[in-house]
């Protein structure tokens, strides 16, 4: 089977690697610049290199793995079996995106979406099929899970398909009904949140807040670290969606959070969050 993922970030380049490391896909890694997409590609490379480094991977399946992933536009997954998307969090951007795409696949071709918290129904509107939600964790080649997202007109069939895929590239799927933030994003993002209100209040510091979490509650890294992997511009468009799709106060974006992402202040992906990773 052969995959496009469109959009080569942390998401796109981990869900590239996942597949290409999976017998029996090919994988067609694509941004909206040749360069981005051989940014995602050397990404992976150097993932990779590094568990060749620890004697967790010899280096001929590294480059096996590499060799499998071709970077290139948009346009160039017109003759994939399955798209997934990985482009920015903005139902406009994907719509858009999706739109385009319907004109160059094939008319068999399965569209699905990495959102983190976008309504999938929505997604599709327009569309001459479903969009199906392929909800990957990051870092995709560690994390376990994909949640499977069922818009409102998704059959069966697609979904027993998605089931077999997730198993093939040894994941374990969940299913969720078409929701804001879904079900793990819907608990988890709001936690980052409240972490940052605490921060913000001067309640404690950013180091003493993530290592409460992390020996209390038993969390791999604390909230704060945790929204500067993910991305803080990420964590407050999912924090707008769930906001604006239930209009409770409880999911308001903190006012930190919005300050930082209008500062520049991404986390990882820009080298400064609530750490520094210079
Ligand atoms: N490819 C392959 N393997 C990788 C990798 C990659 N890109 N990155 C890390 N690894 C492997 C390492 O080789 C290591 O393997 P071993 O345990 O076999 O040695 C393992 O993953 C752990 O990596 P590290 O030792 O470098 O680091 P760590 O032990 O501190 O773990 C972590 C890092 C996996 C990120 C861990 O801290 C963790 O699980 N954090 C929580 C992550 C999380 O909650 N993710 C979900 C975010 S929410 C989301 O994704 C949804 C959304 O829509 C926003
Ligand atoms: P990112 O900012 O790291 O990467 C996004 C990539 O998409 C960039 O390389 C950008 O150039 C590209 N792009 C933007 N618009 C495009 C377009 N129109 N066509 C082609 N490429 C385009 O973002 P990310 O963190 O990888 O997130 C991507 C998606 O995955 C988002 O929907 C996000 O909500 C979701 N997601 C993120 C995480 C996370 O922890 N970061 C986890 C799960 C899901």
């Amino acid at each position: 089977m052969k995959v496009g993922v469109i959009g080569a970030g942390a998401m796109g380049a981990g869900i590239a690697q996942v597949f290409a490391a999976t017998e029996g896909f090919s994988v067609v890694l694509a941004d909206i610049k040749q360069e981005y997409a051989e940014k995602g590609k050397n990404n992976i490379i150097t993932s990779l290199n590094k568990l060749v480094d620890k004697d967790k991977m010899v280096a001929d399946r590294a480059k096996a793995i590499a060799t499998n992933i071709v970077p290139g536009l948009p346009e160039d997954v017109s003759d994939c079996d399955l798209i997934i998307e990985a482009i920015v969090e903005n139902i406009d951007v994907k719509r858009q995106l999706f739109n385009s795409l319907k004109n160059i696949c094939r008319a068999d071709a399965i569209f699905a979406s990495n959102t983190s918290s976008l309504s999938i129904t929505e997604l599709s509107a327009g569309l001459d099929r479903q969009v199906i939600g392929l909800h990957f964790f990051n870092p995709a080649p560690v994390m376990t899970l994909v949640e499977i997202v069922v818009g409102l007109s998704t059959t069966d069939e697609m979904v027993s398909k998605m089931q077999e895929i997730v198993q093939q590239v040894g994941k374990v799927a969940v299913i969720s009904k078409d929701a804001p933030g879904f079900i793990v994003n819907r608990v988890l993002i709001p936690m980052v949140n409240e972490a940052i209100g605490i921060y913000a209040d001067g309640t404690a510091s950013a180091e003493d807040i993530d290592t409460a979490m992390k020996l209390g509650a038993n969390h791999p890294m604390g909230p704060l670290a945790l929204g500067d992997l993910i991305g803080l511009d990420v964590c407050l468009a999912i924090m707008e969606v769930l906001y604006s799709e239930t209009g409770d106060s409880k999911y308001r974006p903190h006012i930190l959070l919005r300050k930082m992402v209008r500062g520049g202040a991404l986390g990882r992906k820009s080298k400064k969050g609530f750490y520094r990773y210079d």
